[in-house]
């Protein structure tokens, strides 16, 4: 099975060190909630990240939000055909289960989040539609044991969307930063085999899914 994973994803809650800044207990108290609960959010909590090793490339749950809907409208997701996770920039991932339909309003999908890191997953009528767990990259790797792991940076090989999708075929793993700017982790480009650029420019996570998805959907249904 064909597995997509948003890596190194700037999706995470207040970390402990920041909690007492003013930008995050005037916003924990604008929505009544504990500071710790709360995603990471640069948009409120600039002030507070200026602090954090790494800032640039965190507090932004909203692209995670973008790719996450992006992956899951794919017709190889509502098939089945497509496995989904995220992997946070600090090391947890969200496995994505089968059918999930997130909700398309950002604050609907902040308080999904929001109960995923406290509960550690989320079900509905008794269905488990996401789960977190405290795993790395390479742990990651390890469960779904992919034929190969397909990168996408604008620093990969120059390719076609069409190639890396004949490249992938079946049972590989492809690899999307789910970050605002830079690249991936170390730990995330050692386990990549191929890397691949789709594009002189930049583009962000989500155009870069669907564009890879839509090959793949080619590829796949001719077979
Ligand atoms: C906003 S970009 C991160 C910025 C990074 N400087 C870059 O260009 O790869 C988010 C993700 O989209 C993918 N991406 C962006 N531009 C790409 C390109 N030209 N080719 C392939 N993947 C790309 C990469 O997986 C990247 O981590």
């Amino acid at each position: 099975l064909l597995s997509l994973v948003i890596a190194d994803a700037a999706l995470e809650t207040v970390p402990r060190s920041i909690v007492k800044h003013p930008s995050v207990t005037r916003d924990a108290a604008r929505k009544d909630m504990h500071a710790e609960h709360m995603l990471l959010d640069r948009s409120y909590h600039h002030a507070a990240m200026l602090k954090l090793k790494d800032a640039s490339r965190r507090g932004r749950p909203d692209l995670v939000h973008f790719a996450l809907l992006e992956a899951t409208s794919t017709p190889l997701y509502v098939k089945n055909m497509l496995r989904v996770y995220v992997h946070t920039i600090t090391d947890s991932v969200i496995i994505i289960h089968e059918n999930v339909r997130l909700p398309k309003s950002y604050f609907r999908f902040e308080g999904v989040m929001e109960e995923l890191f406290k509960s550690k997953n989320v079900q509905f009528d008794g269905k488990m539609l996401m789960e977190l767990k405290g795993i790395s990259f390479p742990d990651l790797i390890g469960r779904i044991k992919p034929e190969l792991v397909v990168g996408l940076s604008r620093l990969g090989v120059k390719s076609s969307a069409e190639e890396v999708a004949r490249i992938a075929g079946n049972d590989s793993l492809l690899v999307v930063g789910g970050f605002p700017r830079g690249h991936f982790s170390p730990a995330v480009s050692r386990e990549i085999d191929h890397m691949h650029s789709i594009n002189e420019q930049s583009l962000e996570a989500h155009v870069v899914i669907a564009r890879i998805l839509y090959e793949c959907e080619k590829v796949l249904e001719k077979k």
